[in-house]
């Protein structure tokens, strides 16, 4: 056995195997179960992409159906929910609202403490429904508005629209975030799913493992950073500076640029060039392109001065404003589509289980350290 961590932040160490996604960060490639991200962002839905994840092929049509009316009927929440929503102090963020109550969701659901394969799907069936309604809800509650009831005639990405803003969405507005979903679904052993499966593997449950997720996901290096690049946006648009030169001066700043850079991606993040396009066609439906516009401009800097490429939350930022989403929902709708990757995670570690627990490489005062008595200390 190895004594040594390998590099810091566990960079290039294999924690688990798994059978879900494959990525070549060298050559830009990310697969689910094999089938690569560009073929599933052009030509499937976010019910399909979930299917593919929790069963490993795709659906035929009547298995899609299925699927598509079981995720539908889990579209409901304890009234008990919806009361802790309302009853949250105004300072909350919607990721830690979502956190807080997906944990309270487990104690209205039959299957808590069974931790069978059957029992886990099922879970994971309610916690997808459920997670979009509670951020929908929680917005509408915190504006004073109405809770829209969910339509179960809808698809994933057009209840979540309708929940959120009370009026049947467009077309484009239903394919950019179905689309999004699957873009966001799944990507390997990134911080929020090893936190899911180190939870998972202690036999604890899939609430627990889906609320510790939430919480990694919610940091401002991981799903956190598609806030940080429009809260950056928002303030070079209302100070009237200009991109680039913001830029540069956070960079003197040794500050990070939220949005760039990837611990495995070497090349471009193939999600990103989807959410680029997505950004750009948006803008133009919509006539405001400036988000996009600003956007590029600091991408080409940042590409040529740093080297460094747009990751998955630099354009979903754009495109969610264009969308005309707040800002602090950015991070949630992430964690409303990543609960397809960490629940394939937790259910294939709890099918094959064994506790997750490595060693750390010891640097603190030799061993034996003499215990001095307190009278004795200086
Ligand atoms: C994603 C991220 C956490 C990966 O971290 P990591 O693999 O530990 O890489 P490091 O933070 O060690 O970065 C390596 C070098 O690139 C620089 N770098 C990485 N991302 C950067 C960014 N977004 N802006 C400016 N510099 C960056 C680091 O400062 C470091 O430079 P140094 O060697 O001169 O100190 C990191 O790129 C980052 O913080 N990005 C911004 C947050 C973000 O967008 N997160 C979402 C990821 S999908």
């Amino acid at each position: 056995m190895s004594t040594v961590a390998d590099g810091k932040g566990l960079e290039g160490v294999v924690a688990a195997t798994s059978g879900i996604c494959w990525i070549d960060g060298e050559a830009g490639i990310l697969s689910y179960r094999g089938i690569d991200i560009h073929d599933l962002a052009e030509h499937s839905t976010f019910e399909e992409t979930t299917y593919l994840l929790w069963n490993g092929e795709l659906p035929n049509e009547l298995a899609l159906r299925e699927f598509q009316t079981q995720l539908s009927l889990a579209r409901g929440l304890d009234f008990r929910i919806v009361d802790m929503l309302r009853s949250i102090p105004a300072s909350a963020t919607p990721m830690e609202v979502l956190r807080t109550a997906v944990s309270a969701l487990s104690f209205y659901d039959a299957d808590e403490k069974d931790n069978s394969h059957e029992a886990n799907v099922r879970k994971c069936f309610h916690l997808t429904a459920q997670m979009a309604m509670i951020v929908a809800i929680y917005d509408r509650l915190r504006k004073g508005l109405e809770i829209v009831p969910p339509d179960r005639s809808l698809n994933h990405a057009a209840n979540f629209l309708w929940m959120l803003n009370g009026i049947k969405p467009s077309e484009t507005a239903v394919k950019t975030m179905d689309m999004a979903l699957v873009l966001h679904a799944e990507h390997e052993l990134n911080a929020s799913t090893f936190a899911a499966r180190v939870i998972a593997a202690t036999l604890s449950d899939v609430h627990s493992a889906v609320t510790g997720a939430i919480g990694a996901l919610k940091g401002p290096l991981h799903g956190g950073a598609n806030e940080g690049v429009m809260r950056m946006l928002y303030d070079i648009d209302r100070t009237g500076a200009d991109p680039v030169e913001y830029v540069k001066s956070m960079l003197a700043a040794r500050q990070k640029i939220s949005g760039f850079g990837h611990r495995v991606y070497k090349t471009e993040d193939p999600r990103a060039t989807h959410l680029r396009k997505m950004s750009e066609a948006l803008g133009e439906d919509a006539g405001q392109t400036k988000w996009y516009k600003m956007s590029r401009a600091i991408e080409l800097y940042i590409n040529a001065d740093k080297k460094l490429n747009a990751n998955v939350d630099f354009y979903s930022a754009s495109t969610y404003a264009t969308l005309g989403i707040d800002v602090d929902l950015y991070t949630p709708i992430f964690a409303l589509s990543r609960i397809a990757g960490w629940a394939a995670h937790i259910i294939e570690q709890l099918d094959d289980n064994r506790l997750i627990r490595p060693r750390a490489e010891y640097v603190g005062p030799p061993y034996p350290a003499v215990y001095v008595p307190m009278d004795a200390r200086g």
